[in-house]
This record gives structure tokens, sequence and C-alpha cells, in this order.
């Protein structure tokens, strides 16, 4: 397997890149986001299924479209390094989305409680992401992977934005109104 991928890359990048630690590291997280992103575009409609006010289904369902995005730009990313896109289960995207399941079971259908809960959870997610692809834009200009840099950055700024998004909505009135139930 990794002596095919070797080969694969070496039309993008330079064989002694191919070979190197740092790239195969990079590689190796690339999978593991490629798995955590995929995971949760059929992850995030349950959590906006469950939440109870509009203005938090509706950050989701939007999120949920950046994130079908965010999957796209991962494969153009395997794309310009010369890789068959490649996805590794990724341990803590599925420890999160576990714990976040676990928080719906835990709390009453239609209650502001479960809106507070909800968004915790969503910004454990997005915490997640934007440490992955802060390094991993990071390494990408390290390596003078250009392209794939730009990629990561442009994702890395959606999953800024959205988590922004999340604590305004906590702010303005959901965490209000969960302390009132
Ligand atoms: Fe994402």
């Amino acid at each position: 397997m990794e002596k095919e991928q070797t080969k694969k890359a070496k039309g993008k990048v330079s064989e002694k890149m191919a070979n190197s630690k740092f790239h195969s590291l990079f590689v190796d997280n690339l999978k593991d986001i490629y798995w955590a992103e995929k995971h949760l575009v059929k992850e995030l409609p349950k959590m906006s299924a469950s939440a109870t006010s509009n203005v938090l289904k509706e950050c989701i369902d939007d999120h949920l479209e950046e994130t079908k995005e965010h999957v796209s730009r991962l494969e153009k990313a395997f794309e310009h390094l010369g890789l068959e896109p490649e996805a590794k289960k990724c341990e803590a995207m599925a420890g999160l989305v576990k714990e976040a399941h676990e928080l719906i079971d835990e709390t009453q259908d239609d209650s502001m409680v479960r809106d507070c809960g909800i968004i915790l959870a969503a910004q454990k997610v997005e915490h997640y992401e934007i440490a992955t692809y802060g390094s991993l834009a990071a390494w990408a200009q390290k390596m003078k992977h250009n392209n794939v840099a730009k990629l990561l950055l442009s994702t890395l700024e959606e999953e800024k934005n959205v988590d922004e998004k999340l604590t305004e909505i906590a702010d303005d009135d959901v965490n209000e109104q969960g302390a009132e139930e």
C-alpha cells in the first residue's frame, strides 16, 4: 500500500517528498480529517433534526452544505498530491459524535437545554477541526504544497466562522432560555 502510494505520488510530488516522514504524517492526517468530514455529512442532519430552535437548525444545515464542500476540497487536495482520496477512521471524531448522541439522549425533546448541549457538542467538533486544519495548512505551506494549503485555509476559515456563529447563538438566546427551563 505504502509503495503504491509512493508510486502514484511520484507524478505530483518529488520522490524525496513522497518518502519524507513529515509528508507521510501529513497524508495520514489528511485521511483522518477526510473520514471525519464524511462522518459529519452523515451525522449533522441528525443533530439538526434534534435541535429545538430554528436558528440552531439553520446554522447546522448551512454548515452541512459547507461540510460537503470540505469533503470535496480534501478530494482535490489528495488529487494535487497525486493520491487517491482515502479515509482513515478518526477515533476522536467518532467519540465526539458519540458524545453528541448521548447529550441528545439525556435531554428532553423540544427543550432549550438540549440546544445548549448540541452547541457544546458542535463546538467541540469545530475546535477539533480548527486544530487539525490549522496544523495541516501550516505543514502544507512548509512543504510548499501551495494549492493544498489554499484549500485547507479556506476550510479553516469556515470552521472558525461557524464556531463564532455557535457562540453568538448561545449568547443571544439559547443559554438564557436553557437556564430558565
Ligand atoms: Fe469541516
